[in-house]
């Protein structure tokens, strides 16, 4: 289909001639209302005159479409864009495109060869936009188009006043395309070249006739287009080519040493491998910049990485094969009172609420660690900068954000004694705008699991790899259910929030120092996700569970928008049995900065699916264990869903060690240990072992029945069923 501009205003500054006339011509033919403005002066700035404008609304009227013409300088942009308002009602489309030239050696360019160019390209296209800016903003709908120019790029002889306007517009655009993406406004860059009365003083005559302007304006008109969703471009455009251009970073070296003064020998030493292309990267947004610094910081402070080059890595981009199952180092943290304390006064808790005493008093006789503190001994192997040391895993680390965290506990978490971390790569997903890692890392004391985490760390530019786009071993986010919240609780973090909560282990210059905050594009420092994350935690353990770490199994939290510390957090929580969904928000704002969370606990102590856990003896008792609580939960729903009943007989050394019997049929389900009373649809044998390793996920069913690991009696295809109750968690 064709692409039509009917309905849409145009408009078009510098039209009377050259490139603009072009583009006026071009939108007019294809339905839209255009506004075809010039000043009429000469190529110096001089000089003014109706005829050019006026010239060209005759040739589009005379085509059939729509135009008007409006003389004014592109410096009174109010009055240009005012005669498109009163003209045709509207303004959707800016085509920055007036310019002149004054080109002059640098040491002979005048105050005035200097001035008279910014104003017309830097300050016109500035007084042009903003006076649009608003309209396009109400109506959701705006395009807009920076004239720059190759002298800007890349700089050019006696055009020092030329060159730095163009590339002050790059930078405009870059910024609007930033401003306006909420409100569907549009801004790309283009440097084109074609014949014109500004370049037949500088090429021959022969070039300025075969290179035309009409071939340019087609890419000017897909920019614009409703259909484009290209934002934040820069194109360079001629003789009918088009190219975009984009940074490039050098992996960089790091050249200070911890606690040694940074001299200009050591940047003269490593200036070879500094200004080394290979496996550059493609920054393209500020905020990583923060982030980049602050991963230099740890890293001299670790010493990690600064003796070898990164740029020596013979990969570019990601490859799955080779970082997923990577494992980074170990780490070992030692826990203490004090850690414990800390750490539960930096998500708030207060000695104002007696309850919270036993989180905050050595001394108490039931002092026990929050069981969101599972997150602290786990980040070592995040803030080492241990992501960098991933083979396959050649990205920017400027790029890289917290998207959602997973933490589930085996146990109650010490106050005390040393604990090991272990970290692998459990998979990396290419999400087109991204990709996104996910780090699994496992807490042990000696060989015990305390606690399994799961970081999902997005690196902004970084997909496009070729990878799959969702993976099994992602813990998944999950919308509340569609009605008011069951509870809500709120509380206010102090100003010193961040300051406090970063003594556990995250230093983050963002989270406290304003210039740090500055450079990442915040207003201030930003108080930790995983603060915010151990409020609501904590907030969930109150109201649900009696403030009793022990009933606490799980929380995922996606991370949304950033908190400032003062500001009350505002958890809203809904029971659905033994699962708690959530989400946070900041009260003064409404905005919501934890999304897509919940909290899972173990039912009250006593209850009959917790008695089946002291079975133990075999791993497959803890599965059946979970599974007789989410029958518990949500039995009827099962019952319709699957309509029928499983027999499972679980073998150790050949000899059957445990039967068990899931009734999805009757009443509201049942789980019981031992065989059905009457008959089972299905009847599944199969060992401990390969149990656990087909609930891990490790083992594919179908595989296991056919290797004859996994024998099934009566109603095969039920299997299949199962998945309902075994689905959305590995971790049984
Ligand atoms: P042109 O001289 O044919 O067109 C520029 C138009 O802008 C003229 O009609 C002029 O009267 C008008 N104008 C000048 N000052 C104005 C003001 N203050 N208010 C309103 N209108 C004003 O030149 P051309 O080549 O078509 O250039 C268009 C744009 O493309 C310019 O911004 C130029 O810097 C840029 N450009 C052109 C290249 C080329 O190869 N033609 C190369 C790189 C950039």
């Amino acid at each position: 289909m064709s692409l039509s501009f009917e309905g849409r205003v145009v408009l078009v500054t510098g039209a009377g001639g050259g490139l603009g006339r072009e583009y006026a011509l071009a939108f007019g033919e294809r339905g839209a209302s255009v506004v075809v403005n010039d000043l009429g002066g000469d190529t110096k700035g001089g000089g003014k005159s109706s005829a050019a404008a006026d010239k060209v609304v005759e040739e589009i009227r005379s085509k059939g479409g729509k135009a008007v013409a409006n003389y004014d300088s592109v410096e009174d942009g109010d009055k240009v864009i005012q005669t498109a308002l009163d003209t045709f009602g509207r303004i959707d489309i800016v085509i920055n495109n007036a310019g002149i030239l004054r080109d002059r050696s640098f040491p002979r360019t005048s105050d005035l060869d200097w001035d008279l160019i910014h104003r017309v390209h830097l300050r016109g296209s500035f007084m042009v936009t903003r006076a649009a800016w608003n309209h396009m903003k109400e109506q959701k709908f705006g395009r807009i188009i920076l004239t720059s120019s190759a002298a800007g790029i890349y700089g050019n002889f006696g055009q020092a006043n030329y060159s730095s306007a163009k590339l002050g517009m790059l930078g405009l655009s870059n910024t609007l395309a930033i401003e306006g993406r909420k409100y569907n406004i549009h801004s790309n860059t283009i440097a084109p070249i074609a014949g014109s009365r500004l370049t037949e003083e500088v090429m021959p005559p022969d070039l300025v006739a075969s290179l035309k302007a009409e071939y340019v304006a087609p890419l000017v008109l897909w920019l614009c287009h409703q259909q484009c969703a290209e934002s934040g471009g820069l194109f360079e455009v001629g003789a009918g080519w088009i190219g975009k251009l984009r940074w490039e970073r050098s992996q960089g070296r790091i050249v200070r040493h911890k606690e040694q003064p940074m001299s200009p020998e050591a940047v003269r030493d490593k200036w070879d491998e500094i200004c080394d292309f290979t496996d550059a990267t493609h920054p393209n947004t500020t905020q990583g910049s923060l982030l980049s610094i602050v991963d230099v910081l740890s890293r001299v402070e670790t010493e990690d990485d600064i003796a070898a080059n990164p740029a020596s890595s013979t990969s570019s981009g990601i490859n799955p094969a080779e970082a997923v199952g990577f494992k980074l180092p170990p780490t070992t943290c030692s826990l203490s009172n004090t850690q414990v304390i800390l750490y539960a006064l930096g998500v708030g808790m207060s000695t104002k609420d007696p309850d919270h005493l036993r989180f905050l008093y050595e001394g108490h006789p039931d002092f026990s660690c929050l069981p969101s503190f599972g997150v602290v001994p786990s980040q070592a192997a995040m803030m080492g900068g241990g992501l960098a040391s991933v083979p396959g895993l050649n990205i920017d680390f400027t790029q890289v954000l917290h998207g959602e965290q997973y933490l589930e506990l085996y146990k109650p978490l010490p106050t005390s004694g040393s604990v090991r971390s272990e970290a692998s790569i459990a998979d990396v997903l290419d999400k087109g705008s991204g990709a996104v890692i996910l780090l699994d890392v496992h807490t042990y004391s000696g060989k015990e699991l305390l606690c399994y985490n799961q970081f999902s760390v997005f690196v902004v530019g970084a997909g496009g790899f070729g990878g799959k786009r969702s993976s099994e071993k992602a813990m998944a986010a999950l919308p509340p259910p569609n009605r008011a919240p069951d509870a809500v609780m709120i509380d206010t973090t102090t100003r010193d929030q961040a300051a406090l909560y970063r003594l556990s282990g995250d230093w983050n210059p963002l989270h406290i120092d304003p210039s740090f905050a500055a450079m990442g594009g915040f207003q201030a420092p930003i108080l930790h996700g995983l603060c915010s994350f151990g409020f609501a935690a904590r907030h969930v353990l109150k109201q649900f569970a009696n403030n009793d770490p022990a009933r606490f199994k799980a929380i995922k939290v996606r991370f949304s928008k950033p908190v400032t510390p003062g500001q009350s957090l505002q958890t809203e929580m809904w029971k659905e049995g033994n699962r708690i969904h959530m989400q946070c928000k900041v009260k003064e704002t409404g905005a919501v900065v934890l999304s897509g969370a919940y909290v899972d606990l173990h039912g009250p102590p006593g209850s009959p699916a917790e008695n089946l856990t002291k079975e133990a003896g075999l791993q497959s008792a803890v599965v059946f264990a979970e599974i007789g609580r989410r029958i518990q939960d949500m039995g009827s729903e099962l019952v319709k869903k699957v309509d029928a009943v499983f027999g499972w007989e679980i073998t150790r050394d050949g000899k059957t060690a445990a039967q068990w019997t899931i009734d999805l049929k009757n009443g509201s389900g049942s789980l019981h240990e031992g065989p059905h009373a009457g008959k089972a649809d299905v009847t599944f044998t199969v060992s401990d072992e390969d149990f656990i390793e087909v609930v891990k996920g490790n083992l594919n069913p179908q595989k296991a029945f056919f290797a004859g690991k996994l024998k099934a009696r009566g109603n095969i295809m039920l299997g299949q069923k199962l998945e309902v109750i075994l689905k959305d968690h590995a971790k049984l």
